[in-house]
């Protein structure tokens, strides 16, 4: 029966490439407008980088990992998120030692091995930014800012931000105690995933899906934040209000990786089944110093591809725009078709799209292919045009048809 895709991974072809292709040509864009600056680290690092990074209890780490062994005895697990790497690059390359702020993004593929869902693949794309160097809540802000101008240029419409502050692990250790005694008496009543979470990861709990309606009464984590972490998620409150981007607090939102610090948050739309995050992020002040760096602080945020492609898909319904070529060329006789090979090298050069016939077709299918790829203009050629030095020219829109000089073909195509 041949060779399929292993589950969870996807073939983009052409006609649905092109929103990939315009949602990463936005990604780049307005980071280059935010003066973020791409980074691309390599898509395996030690497994120990991602165990000490995502954190031993998290889901991911726990079961989600693709990991294996190399030829050289290494333990090696492909990236199931960018930002473990991200800082590890900047640590190894020292660029903390830049007087300015390190500001990267990156989009390329992550690896999770999940349950198979709408909009939950094995092998997905997250576009990433990280922040590095500065404990000021404008940054933060700047960072949901840019993540919500993204969502909102690339056509998105309807997605929300939901904003939260999980404060320092002290604070967190002592939330867990007092969320813990709510939880108890509730063991026997909550699911499968909520009891084991309990005992592993108890902020987590209160994330559940199934299990809201056992959560009233649940004390707030946003009631026990230190001093300076409730001043910061104020901060951070402020600048988003200042600069008019909507948000919702939602004290019950933690996230599932470990490095977090104050503020977390995620951008979520409907649209992709049960699925409701495309995506989140968060100021992550202990993880360059826990996986070996100086003590300097971040924050970022990395973003689905695959479900920002797919809700568009929702929102606008079917395939992006096809994309047009320029010219097709037509040749008629021997002497012609030697032409166009040349034609079409000198077109390219030119930097038009260009493409002819390799099948031998009669002029009718030709101009069949022509239509099919939406050129915008036809050229044909033939024995006795080439001979004059000349070549007609054919709008495709409006019909219109003239003979042009064959040494001025682009410039009449350019106009
Ligand atoms: P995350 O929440 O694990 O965070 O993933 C971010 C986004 O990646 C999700 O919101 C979702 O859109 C997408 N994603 C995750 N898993 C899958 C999957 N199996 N299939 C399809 N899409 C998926 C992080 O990865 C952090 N590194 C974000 C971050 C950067 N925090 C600070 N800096």
């Amino acid at each position: 029966m041949g060779f399929q895709k292993m589950p969870g991974t996807q073939d983009l072809l052409p006609g649905q490439v092109e929103r990939w292709q315009f949602v990463e040509s936005k990604a780049r864009e307005i980071c280059r407008r935010f003066n973020f600056r791409e980074i691309r680290t390599p898509m395996f690092e030690s497994t120990d980088l991602f165990r000490r990074g995502v954190g031993e209890t998290t889901d991911i780490v726990e079961k989600e990992m693709y990991t294996f062994e190399d030829r050289g005895g290494r333990s090696l697990t492909l990236r199931p998120e960018g930002t473990a790497g991200v800082v590890r690059a900047y640590v190894e390359n020292k660029m903390y030692g830049e007087p300015d702020l390190t500001k990267l993004y990156y989009i390329g593929p992550m690896f999770r091995y999940e349950r198979q869902q709408a909009g939950r693949y094995r092998q997905f794309h997250q576009f990433g930014v990280e922040a590095l160097g500065s404990v000021d809540p404008a940054l933060d802000a700047e960072v949901i800012a840019l993540g919500y101008t993204f969502y909102t240029e690339v056509g998105l419409r309807d997605v929300r931000v939901e904003i939260n502050s999980v404060g320092t692990p002290e604070v967190r250790a002592a939330f867990r105690g007092k969320l813990l005694e709510f939880l108890e008496p509730k063991r026997s009543v909550l699911c499968k995933d909520c009891q084991s979470r309990m005992d592993r990861n108890p902020l987590r709990v209160l994330d559940c899906k199934h299990d809201q309606h056992h959560f009233e009464g649940a004390p707030s984590i946003l009631d026990s934040l230190d001093e300076a972490s409730s001043r910061h998620f104020e901060k951070v409150k402020q600048h988003l209000s200042d600069m008019d981007i909507p948000y919702d607090i939602n004290s019950r939102l933690v996230r599932g990786l470990d490095y977090y610090t104050n503020t977390a948050f995620e951008f979520k739309a409907e649209g992709i089944g049960a699925i409701d995050t495309i995506g989140g992020g968060g100021r992550y002040n202990g993880l360059v110093g826990e996986i070996g760096g100086p003590d300097q602080p971040g924050v970022g945020f990395g973003l689905g591809i695959e479900r920002t492609v797919m809700i568009l898909e929702h929102q606008q319904g079917g395939e992006a725009a096809k994309p047009r070529i320029d010219v097709y060329l037509v040749a008629l006789g021997e002497a012609a078709e030697r032409e166009t090979v040349k034609q079409l090298q000198l077109l390219r050069q030119a930097g038009l799209s260009a493409e002819r016939d390799y099948q031998g077709r009669k002029m009718k299918a030709q101009m069949k292919s022509a239509d099919r790829y939406a050129a915008r203009y036809t050229a044909i050629l033939g024995d006795d045009e080439l001979a004059a030095g000349q070549i007609s020219l054919k709008e495709m829109d409006t019909g219109e048809q003239r003979m042009v000089p064959l040494a001025s073909l682009a410039s009449e195509i350019k106009g």
